[in-house]
């Protein structure tokens, strides 16, 4: 047994990263690959992997220089003594504002208030008069009383709207990381200040596609990386970023932990069917089931529905899958490639169309699993059991529910959900 946690973590070097869309994609999607070395990490299919992440370098520097920081100043963090540039890299999260940052504008904006609104008074005289600082006799702080507000302009009355408008707030921080608001708000921050009130950097979760029977000494990921632009600079998701352009494979130390499930398992008896329903990223835990179903033999029906915007372009592990099928070892392999024609086709539209046989599986005692997405495609194949259990099972709209929400997922345990 090992010990290795998220504080704790092993480390380790990808060995693998590459890109698993065709050409003129929308979507990346990689195939990460982890050396588990000497660190005696073991895992079941269903587990998930942790990742440990950094910032990227350019990120930390550029954060620095607009805060004026010397990058060698001297902070304590939860890790302990270190520069403050080493902090922003390994112990912080600072690729998206926090709501506790945008709070303590409030004190920074007053009290550098008179800076700033002799600031504003003066832009605001060029604006309405085209006459500068010298309109009102030259005093802009002898003048503050005597102006209109400026609304939207104002930094405290901008403040006072953030942290009292919730959806303003939502909208605020969306887009912009402390650059965007240390420029934004012209204020400055100690970094002792400024440590106080982010956040700690939180490792990512990963469901594991592959078995470790089939890999050994080896995990491997399904990663849809995030990627986005704002205010005139191209941005992230912190971990997958990190994974896809910062760590250099084989070369590039990365922190790794097992997250291990104790419900999204596969059925101890070999000879139960399973259903699995995996658009996208969720595809993960069914390649790792599908490999452990292979290796270890047993008679139970495997049977997948996974789908993304067109086979041309996301058709992810279609060997491994081709091969499966041609090898029996996947008994019925069904898409919903949702933008291979005009109307959408999602993995729900499958499943009912293909509602009798689903229900027959069910009758027959069949594991159901899905993986991806949890706003809205889980949520919409849930309903789509709901109304296979009314159509073909002859249920009532209660009933029904009761049988998938109650009897299967609660009381027999075979419908299992590893959705984020
Ligand atoms: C149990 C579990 C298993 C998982 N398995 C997988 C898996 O197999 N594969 C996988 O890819 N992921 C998986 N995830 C999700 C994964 O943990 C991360 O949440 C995901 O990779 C994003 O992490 P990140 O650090 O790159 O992004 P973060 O830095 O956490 O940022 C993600 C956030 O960015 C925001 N965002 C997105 N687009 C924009 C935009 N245009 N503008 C502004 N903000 C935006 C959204 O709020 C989103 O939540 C799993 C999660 C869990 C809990
Ligand atoms: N919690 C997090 O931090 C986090 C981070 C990253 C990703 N995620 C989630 O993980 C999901 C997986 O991302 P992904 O890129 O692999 O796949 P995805 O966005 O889920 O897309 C996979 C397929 O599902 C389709 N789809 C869209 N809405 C659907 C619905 N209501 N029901 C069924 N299918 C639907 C998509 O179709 P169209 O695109 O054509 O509509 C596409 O064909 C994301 O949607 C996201 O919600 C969460």
């Amino acid at each position: 047994m090992s010990n290795w946690s998220a504080k704790n973590p092993y480390m380790t070097k990808i060995t693998e990263c590459y890109v698993l869309n065709g050409e003129g994609s929308r979507k990346e999607t990689r195939h990460v690959v982890f050396d588990l070395g000497d660190s005696g990490l073991d895992y079941k299919v269903g587990d998930a992997l942790g990742v440990l992440a950094e910032n990227p370098a350019n990120t930390v520097d550029l954060l620095i220089d607009t805060a004026g920081w010397d990058q060698d100043h001297m902070v304590t963090t939860h890790n302990g003594e270190r520069t403050i540039w080493e902090a922003l890299k390994k112990d912080f999260e600072i690729h998206r504002v926090n709501k506790k940052f945008v709070k303590s504008l409030t004190e920074k904006v007053s009290s550098n208030g008179m800076r700033i609104t002799v600031k504003m008074i003066d832009r605001y005289r060029e604006s309405v008069s085209g006459q500068g600082a010298g309109w009102m006799g030259g005093d802009s702080e002898m003048g503050t009383e005597l102006l209109p507000s400026i609304p939207g302009d104002d930094p405290v009355g901008r403040v006072e709207h953030l942290t009292t408008d919730a959806d303003a707030m939502e909208d605020y921080i969306w887009s912009r990381d402390y650059i965007d608001v240390l420029r934004d708000f012209e204020v400055s921050y100690t970094p002792e200040e400024f440590i106080e009130v982010i956040d700690k950097l939180k490792p990512r979760l990963y469901s594991i596609a592959s078995s470790h029977d089939a890999h050994p000494g080896f995990v491997e990921l399904t990663v849809g990386i995030v990627r986005y632009s704002h205010h005139g600079r191209d941005r992230g998701g912190l971990c997958t970023i990190y994974m896809a352009d910062e760590v250099e494979v084989n070369k590039t130390d990365v922190g790794v932990f097992m997250s291990p499930t104790k419900s999204f398992v596969l059925p101890e008896d070999k000879s139960i069917d399973i259903i699995m329903v995996g658009p996208g990223t969720g595809i993960a835990p069914f390649r790792a089931f599908m490999e452990q179903r292979v290796h270890d033999g047993g008679s139970g029906k495997n049977w997948l529905f996974f789908g993304d915007q067109s086979s041309k372009t996301e058709f992810y592990y279609k060997d491994e899958i081709e091969s499966w099928l041609d090898e029996g070892h996947m008994y019925r392999f069904t898409t919903a490639w949702s933008r291979d024609q005009e109307e959408k086709i999602y993995v729900q539209h499958r499943l009912k169309e293909h509602g009798a046989e689903v229900w027959e599986w069910f009758e027959r005692g069949a594991y159901f699993y899905i993986c991806g997405d949890k706003q809205y495609m889980a949520k919409d194949v849930h309903r789509a059991l709901i109304e296979i259990a009314i159509e073909h099972g002859g249920m009532s709209e209660e009933d029904a529910t009761h049988f998938i929400e109650k009897t299967m997922m609660k009381e027999q345990k075979r419908y299992l959900r590893d959705v984020y």
